[in-house]
């Protein structure tokens, strides 16, 4: 179960530069992607991964020569893969080098790219995935990776959700909500806030509670964590989230939510946290 992510040549397509602490992100997408694939593989027909922010595929790590699969080549880099897979992002340069590597890596496999804005195109999104019937039951894992909370609407994890998906969520709690709670998201002509949590009533909430909280970011974490539990995702608290720290200085940067309906998804999510924390000092 324990592996160390890959280390790669530079192939000569677009490389975007991550943080080191992204590291951790791809352990635990894979290790969940192999869990989830695996053990999912007899119960239900198709297993379908959706990458919403899917990147070009490839990423260094800052100041290193060091170049990792990103989340969509990790989740092809399983032993039993997706029957489907749905790769999205707004960025015409990296969708294209995705395209490419994909087809140099993988020729054989059954996938879509969608090169647009994920809250804009959610249908055509939801068009890709194959038909749930009685007797063909379809199930996603879906990864949400943006760079900030202005990139999502809550609109569209709650469209995605209509059908049997989960989820795993960056939520840009501390390096974004909180550094710009004050400057800008808790004036009303900013939307990004209620936009993201679906909920556009939280500055009363906020305010009435925020002595209760660390900071803004935590709160604002929970509250995403809330807007799930009421489409019908388990959620018991902050600490079912995995709060991501910067490597050099150990300061918190965002949280990582895993959401499903099922029991047996947060066993996977359990187990995948705790491998992925094994694996840190195999880099
Ligand atoms: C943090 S990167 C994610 C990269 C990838 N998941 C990885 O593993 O490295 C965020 C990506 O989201 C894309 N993006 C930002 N806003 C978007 C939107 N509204 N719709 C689709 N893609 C978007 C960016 O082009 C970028 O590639």
């Amino acid at each position: 179960m324990i592996e160390k992510l890959p280390r790669l040549e530079h192939d000569g397509l677009i490389t975007p530069e991550v943080g080191q602490w992204a590291e951790f992100k791809y352990r635990l997408v894979w290790n969940y992607a192999k869990m989830f694939s695996s053990s999912m593989k007899s119960r239900w027909d198709a297993r379908v991964y959706i990458d919403l922010y899917a990147g070009s595929g490839r990423s260094r790590i800052e100041n290193t020569n060091i170049i990792v699969p990103a989340s969509p080549l990790l989740a092809l880099n399983i032993a039993d893969r997706f029957d489907k897979y749905i790769f999205c992002d707004s960025d015409s340069a990296k969708i294209s080098a995705l395209k490419e590597r994909v087809a140099r890596d993988c020729p054989d496999i059954n996938v879509c790219f969608v090169e647009a804005d994920v809250n804009s195109n959610i249908e055509e999104i939801i068009s890709k995935l194959p038909p749930y019937r009685r007797d063909f039951r379809v199930l996603s894992f879906c990864f949400v990776d943006p760079y900030s909370t202005k990139n999502l609407k809550f609109q569209t994890i709650q469209k995605l959700s209509e059908g049997y998906m989960d989820f795993l969520v960056l939520v840009p709690s501390i390096m974004d909500a909180n550094r710009n709670i004050d400057a800008y998201y808790i004036h009303e002509s900013n939307s990004a806030v209620d936009d993201f949590t679906g909920n556009p009533h939280w500055r009363d909430e906020w305010r009435s509670q925020r002595d209760r909280w660390d900071n803004f970011g935590s709160y604002f974490a929970d509250l995403f964590g809330r807007q799930m539990k009421a489409l019908g995702y388990l959620y018991n608290g902050l600490s079912d989230m995995e709060l991501v720290r910067s490597i050099e200085k150990n300061l918190p940067l965002y949280h990582l939510a895993f959401f499903s309906r099922s029991k047996l998804g947060r066993k996977f999510w359990k187990e995948a946290r705790k491998y992925s924390d094994d694996q840190l000092d195999l880099l």
